[in-house]
């Protein structure tokens, strides 16, 4: 596994493989990987013949007063990680290399990064599509794969990617979750035993929300209304948003007429956690 630092050295490395005729799959990650990223590489590896994998913590998204500097970094475990999965190169850039001092250039996808979690996250959204571009210039991949836990991004890499002509396939991977349901990230690390155990709420509120769906009832708000009861179950869950939206412009819906996205997310402790479920009207249902 060859583990790179430099955006020339990545350029040159990728530009040669694809001279090679060589597919490259690539997983932009900031690292401390987990289930979810190894389902995306295992992925990668199935559609290409080079993986690489980015690990970056990029501050251009972060907000002042985020986790940005206790963000988990981990880089040895990491790379131990990217080993024993068989990934090809890893791409380690520093924060130098990758924002050089009086760099000013940022992409933004209007509109949908405003929606849902760039309501109380401004400018997040903006930070993830720079980076993305940038990593995507650099890396040069045929194939990006990236986690439907994260559905409002990958909504607006995929607009980016369409709307600047960026020859870059992206595939998406369902959402990796432990065993008592709650999704795997790298904030997950954050909660206490006592708060791990409430976090189980979020998937539970979710699984409620489609069973109300499946019994019939296709108001947003009676939906809404009912999560948060089951939030209520256990103190310590802080709601920032529950929205039942339309799953391509994320726009909130009144009822369910057909398929649904229910977005949220939560604080528990210090955590700020995401989570989704794309919802399905059964035919005959009221
Ligand atoms: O999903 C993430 O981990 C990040 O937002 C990404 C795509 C690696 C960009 O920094």
């Amino acid at each position: 596994m060859r583990v790179v630092k430099t955006i020339g050295e990545m350029k040159t490395l990728s530009q040669s493989l694809r001279t090679e005729g060589r597919t490259i799959s690539f997983v932009p990650t900031m690292g401390w990987l987990h289930r979810g990223h190894t389902a995306l590489i295992e992925r990668a590896r199935e559609v290409s013949d080079v993986v690489v994998v980015s690990i970056f913590v990029n501050p251009a998204q972060f907000g002042p007063g985020e986790d940005y500097e206790s963000y988990p970094r981990d880089i040895e475990r990491d790379l131990r990680i990217c080993r024993e999965e068989g990934v090809d190169v890893v791409f380690v850039p520093s924060v130098e290399e990758m924002y050089p001092q009086g760099f000013s250039t940022y992409v933004t996808v209007e509109g949908l990064s405003e929606r849902l979690c760039g309501v109380s996250r401004p400018g997040h959204f903006r930070g993830v599509t720079t980076v993305v571009a940038k990593l995507f210039n650099t890396v040069m991949p045929h194939k990006a794969l990236f986690g439907l836990k994260d559905y409002q991004q990958q909504l607006i890499v995929k607009k980016m990617v369409r709307e600047l002509n960026m020859d870059v396939e992206i595939i998406t991977v369902e959402t990796v979750r432990d065993e008592d349901g709650l999704a795997l990230s790298s904030r997950n690390n954050y909660l206490s035993p006592a708060e791990r155990e409430v976090a189980r709420l979020i998937p539970e509120s979710l699984k409620r929300a489609k069973e109300l769906v499946e019994e019939g009832v296709s108001e947003s708000a009676r939906i809404i209304e009912e999560m948060k009861k089951v939030m209520d179950r256990k103190p310590g869950i802080v709601v920032d948003y529950i929205n039942v939206c339309h799953p391509q412009t994320l726009e909130d819906v009144e009822r369910v007429e057909d398929e649904a996205l229910v977005a949220l997310a939560v604080w528990v402790g210090r955590a700020r956690l995401i989570d989704n479920l794309l919802i399905k009207k059964q035919q005959g249902g009221s």
